[in-house]
């Protein structure tokens, strides 16, 4: 029997095939039905640093609203208690979601600011039983007055504050933009984050000429997007060193990307897009896919197979890269598009 196991953020799981944060996984019914249909480990969907602190204003707003009022009155409106907001639900669903799972449950933070109330959030879903957190760091350098170095340093600086209010292991999920890849991994790590999601994908919205108006719009992911994560994870898994944990995010939509990903030095392939098109079930067929390509190239197990294909056996990983590149452009031949390049 092919042996599956493997480890991401200290937690033992029973396969590499995790379901990444999405709708389904934040309803108990179907985040149920994720785990039988074998997720090794689960990501509820985020819980926003704007969520926290516009709810804290409504509350703030209530009890403010009150004090005018004679203390008659004032019984009329909702007490803090009563007051469920989507912090309060968040941690219910994570409770009930944890309750009924034989799975590890990883609870997500978004947040772009160190201080501020939120973060005494990470240390409540901990409470509430995560186990794990990751964070979600999405946001885009649109101030011109800001330098990357003040941009990374502001990320560094939430980083510490999250891990300062946890005893679990905490994940950083990392958009694929930052312009010293390598450099700020490393330096995510030191402040204190036991692994990496890679990557974060950016939604980006479009115009309706109707209406003129910018209308959000999720497009799945296609599995090409694979390629960035491969690319990185290669890249800082020798890095990094293998005490670091690292997920690959986007793109993963078959059991032979979930290869790709443990081939280049993940070690879980996280999947959204390809459950939310296919339902559920999908995570059967992932992991069937993956089971056969294991058997069918004499691999015993999943750990045999980690980080075989990264940069650590390349001794130059920018020339690699370079070459590589080189390689890509020189192999266009115009087959695909039925013609034939000229020359
Ligand atoms: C509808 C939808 C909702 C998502 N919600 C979240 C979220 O709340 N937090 C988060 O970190 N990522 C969220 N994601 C991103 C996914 O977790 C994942 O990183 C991304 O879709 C890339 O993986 P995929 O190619 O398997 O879809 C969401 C994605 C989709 C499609």
């Amino acid at each position: 029997m092919t042996d599956l196991t493997t480890t991401y953020l200290g937690l033992e799981l029973r396969s590499p095939i995790v379901a990444s944060a999405s709708p389904l996984n934040g309803e108990p019914e179907t985040a149920r039905q994720v785990e039988d249909a074998g997720a090794a480990a689960l990501v509820l969907p985020s819980l926003f640093e704007e969520e926290i602190l516009s709810e804290e204003m409504q509350v703030g707003g209530v009890l403010e609203a009150g004090s005018e009022h004679h203390a008659e009155a004032r019984s009329y409106f909702p007490t803090l208690d009563s007051f469920a907001g989507i912090g309060d639900r968040y941690l219910t669903t994570l409770e009930r979601i944890k309750a009924r799972s034989a799975i590890p449950v990883i609870a997500s933070l978004n947040a772009t600011t160190a201080t501020g109330s939120w973060v005494r959030y990470a240390e409540l879903l901990q409470d509430a039983g995560a186990d794990a957190v990751e964070l979600n760091l999405y946001h885009l350098a649109v101030d011109p007055h800001r330098t990357a170095t003040d941009m990374e340093a502001a990320d560094l600086e939430l980083v510490a504050a999250v891990r300062s209010r946890l005893d679990v292991p905490l994940a950083v999920k990392l958009s694929p933009y930052y312009s010293a890849m390598a450099n700020f991994a490393g330096k995510i790590v030191d402040a204190g984050a036991d692994g990496l999601v890679l990557f974060n994908r950016f939604y980006q919205p479009d115009l309706d000429l109707d209406t003129l108006d910018v209308v959000p719009r999720v497009e799945l992911s296609q599995p090409v997007e694979l390629r960035l994560p491969l690319r990185w994870i290669a890249i800082l898994r020798p890095q990094l060193g293998p005490e670091v944990s690292l997920a690959a995010s986007s793109g993963v939509h078959s059991g032979t990307d979930v290869v790709k990903a443990l081939l280049v030095g993940a070690d879980v392939a996280m999947t959204t897009s390809a459950v939310l098109r296919h339902g559920p079930a999908r995570l059967e067929v992932i992991e069937a896919e993956l089971r056969a390509w294991l058997v069918a190239n004499d691999y015993e197990s999943v750990r045999q197979l980690q980080g075989s294909a990264n940069h650590a056996t390349a001794g130059d990983p920018a020339a690699f890269e370079r070459t590589n590149y080189l390689k890509t452009l020189h192999s266009w031949t115009g087959a695909q598009e039925g013609f034939e390049s000229p020359g």
